[in-house]
């Protein structure tokens, strides 16, 4: 049944909110554990349905999982032998799913996994992907929509540079070199906190990585790794959104669990356009402006630039902030399908290529309006906080995504935000 929330509009966020487990680690560790025979415990672990689809991608591929949402635990026993296929019904609901192919492609020296379809924001490549896996040895091509890898020698390793620094890309380099023969240097990788969370993750499995976090990350090849146990990062995106939401309602939101150091040019920008923010004993507090709050040009940047995955509530912090504003998303191209909405809601919000120039109003205008991906819906409720009157935002399984039930934790800041079936009538 298709679910939608009803926003009222005119609370300021206020209280405490915990963050968990990054999703964007969380599933690359799920996937990391299929490099060690044994049992491998996740705590930390977001309960998001993203973490049930990995869950049953591992089942298939001969894992036995247990996957506990409430405890925020999961266990998996990865056998001797695992499947090496990732099938397009899982890969399409979860795009994340590729990255098992740099594990399965170190443990079981081929992989077939399903080009990935997921978010839509922009078309993603995977040339990257292949093109560093190639470099350690393997051969890659892409037939009846499926990426297929094989390594029938092993992988060995080699010195491997992005042209670009996707996230992705590092992730299954480095997880694919952790089991081939010698060294690997990886130049130019992505230095987002969740690569460098893998990194550990990785070591602590015995694994030989050092400089994960930087632009330059080297491995010693090792002959196996084993079982671990590991508490996943907290999750910076669920972080920042908080910040943002706390700014644009003028509210008072303590972030607990939340990395200060992890956001830091968001929360600067913050900051300087008139929020308080300030690092506390467990997590961060965002407190917003008494007027409305000043309006930021944001430009997305890879890590450590202002997060892509941020720019949706910059958008919404920048409809109703005093002054006007330009965003450039660098990252990915059909990314601004939240100003469609946002202008639904009486935005003044107009594209430009890949710039969005926003003149803020002082309130927006309750309406329907459609989540198109989970930032894009999380940001559309955001928006519906500061609208007068009722805002319903329909497709909230995007939401769920990302979130761990986010109309309960807006309810317990207190908003007026409830879940509802949307009789949708083409639904
Ligand atoms: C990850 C995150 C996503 C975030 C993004 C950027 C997960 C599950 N998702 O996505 O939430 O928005 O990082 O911070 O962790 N590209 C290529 N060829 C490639 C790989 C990427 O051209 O082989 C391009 C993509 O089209 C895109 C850009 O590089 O325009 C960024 O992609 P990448 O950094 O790989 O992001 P993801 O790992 O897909």
């Amino acid at each position: 049944m298709r679910e939608r929330f009803r926003v009222s509009g005119g609370a300021s966020l206020r209280g405490q909110v915990r963050v968990v487990g990054a999703k964007n680690s969380a599933l690359k560790l799920m996937a990391g554990t299929l490099l060690a025979v044994g049992r491998t415990r996740l705590t930390n672990v977001p309960n998001i349905v993203d973490v049930t689809i990995m869950a049953e991608l591992l089942r298939r591929l001969g894992c036995d999982v247990d996957w506990r949402p409430e405890d925020g635990v999961v266990e998996i026993g990865v056998p001797e032998r695992i499947g090496h296929r990732a099938d397009y019904e899982l890969v399409r609901a979860l795009r994340a799913s590729i990255c098992v192919l740099g594990p399965l492609i170190a443990r079981v020296g081929e992989a077939d996994v399903a080009v990935p379809g997921g978010d839509a924001i922009g078309s993603r490549g995977l040339d990257l992907h292949a093109e560093g896996l190639e470099a350690l040895g393997a051969k890659v091509h892409v037939a009846h929509g499926y990426l297929i890898a094989a390594a029938p020698q092993g992988l060995h390793g080699a010195s491997v540079h992005l042209e670009f620094p996707s996230v992705g890309a590092t992730e299954n380099v480095l997880m694919a070199s952790v089991l081939a023969t010698g060294h690997t240097r990886i130049e130019n990788a992505a230095r987002e906190p969740e690569i460098a969370d893998i990194a550990e993750f990785l070591v602590s499995m015995g694994a030989h990585v050092s400089g994960a976090g930087t632009s330059t990350i080297e491995i010693d090849g090792v002959d196996a790794l084993h079982a671990t146990e590991y508490h996943v990062v907290p999750d910076r995106i669920a972080a920042g959104s908080w910040a943002f939401a706390a700014a644009t309602t003028r509210g008072d939101v303590e972030v607990v669990g939340g990395r200060a150091e992890h956001l830091e040019i968001s929360l600067d920008l913050l900051a300087g356009a008139g929020s308080t923010v300030t690092v506390t004993p467990d997590g961060f507090r965002v407190v917003g402006p008494q007027g409305r709050p000043c309006s930021v040009d944001v430009a997305t940047l890879p890590y450590p630039g202002f997060p892509t995955d941020l720019q949706p509530f910059a958008l919404t912090y920048n409809a109703v902030a005093d002054g006007s504003a330009m965003i450039t998303e660098n990252l990915f191209e059909a990314r601004f399908r939240t100003v469609q909405e946002l202008a639904r809601l009486g935005a003044d919000a107009r594209i430009d290529g890949h710039h969005v120039m926003v003149h803020g109003v002082p309130l927006l205008s309750g309406a329907p309006v459609e989540a198109s991906d989970i930032r894009a819906g999380a940001a559309l409720v955001v928006a519906g906080l500061v609208a007068d009157g009722v805002t319903t935002v329909s497709g909230a399984h995007h939401v769920d995504r990302g979130y761990d039930r986010f109309e309960r934790q807006l309810q317990g800041l207190g908003a007026d935000v409830v879940r509802e079936p949307d009789d949708d009538l083409y639904g």
